[in-house]
């Protein structure tokens, strides 16, 4: 569904974010990249859908060239592929409807309303995707009046009427408390299980990531530095991703930690 060759990406003015990835994923696979702050993980997920311009290195999406692409065959890629930020994103002053409703229309949504402009088929999608995540009823609220937690599933249901084939997730439950990144990881592992949609997540926490991944992509300094199952993340694992450097520490709980760095 995903396959990533010899990436590299050199951002200005010198920095070297990815150096050298080699990734396919497969079919349904819900990968969660880890990694510390600093290590890639944004960079290689916005090159995944070329937001970001790799220097060197393929990507392809469920069978389309990214890399390499010109506008037509880079927009029909970027269909296949929803996004979820950790900000949202959502057009706050248009309708959760409207919102929802340009995912489906690839495109932000222009005041005045989408709503009355688009195909019934399109309107009735759009609401489907809203059911799934639970905000079925809201579908006429301004954006910006919902919590964060509901603005997030705005965002899933906006990912989920583009149809897409994969959804790329950069730390979608950072803003959000606890209760509510269980909420939102639950949905999209729901997702993930249903349609068997192929899910890329970054996060930071290391608890949830080995909860609801199938697969886990370690990054460290640009490069693959662990890929395997949640079951094979043990404490040595934990240390080779995230140990071992000064700076920022890294945003693991302290009980999952070598104790070295806990003391
Ligand atoms: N626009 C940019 N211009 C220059 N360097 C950048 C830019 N964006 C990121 N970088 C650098 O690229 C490297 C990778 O950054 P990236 O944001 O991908 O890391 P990350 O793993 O997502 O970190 P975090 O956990 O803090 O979100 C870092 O050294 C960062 O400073
Ligand atoms: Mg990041």
């Amino acid at each position: 569904m995903i396959e990533v060759a010899g990436l590299r990406i050199v951002l200005p003015p010198s920095v070297v974010a990815v150096d050298g990835v080699d990734l396919a994923i497969q079919p349904g696979e819900f990968v969660v990249i880890l990694g510390r702050s600093g290590a890639g993980k944004t960079t290689f997920l916005r090159a995944l859908n070329r937001l970001v311009e790799p220097t060197a290195g393929s990507v392809r999406v469920a069978g389309r060239a990214v890399t390499g692409a010109g506008a037509a065959e880079l927009r029909a890629a970027r269909r296949q592929i929803g996004m979820i930020f950790q900000q949202f994103n959502l057009v706050r002053r248009a309708s959760v409807l409207d919102n929802v409703l340009a995912g489906r229309l690839g495109y932000v949504a222009p005041l005045p309303s989408l709503v009355g402009r688009v195909p019934p088929a399109d309107r009735a999608l759009a609401l489907e995707c809203l059911g799934r995540v639970g905000l079925g009823h809201l579908a006429g609220r301004r954006a910006d009046t919902l919590s964060g937690g509901e603005q997030q599933r705005v965002a899933i249901a906006r990912a989920l009427a583009q149809a897409p084939s994969v959804i790329l997730a950069d730390e979608p439950t950072a803003s959000l408390d606890p209760a509510l990144t269980t909420e939102i990881m639950g949905i999209l592992k729901a997702i993930n299980v249903e349609r068997r949609l192929t899910l890329v997540v970054s996060q930071h926490q290391l608890e949830t990531a080995l909860a609801y991944a199938t697969r886990i992509v370690g990054f460290r300094r640009g490069r693959v530095g662990f890929d395997g199952p949640p079951s094979a993340v043990t404490p040595a694992v934990v240390d080779a991703i995230y140990g071992g450097e000064e700076g920022n520490p890294p945003r693991v709980p302290l009980d999952k930690r070598d104790n070295k760095e806990a003391k």
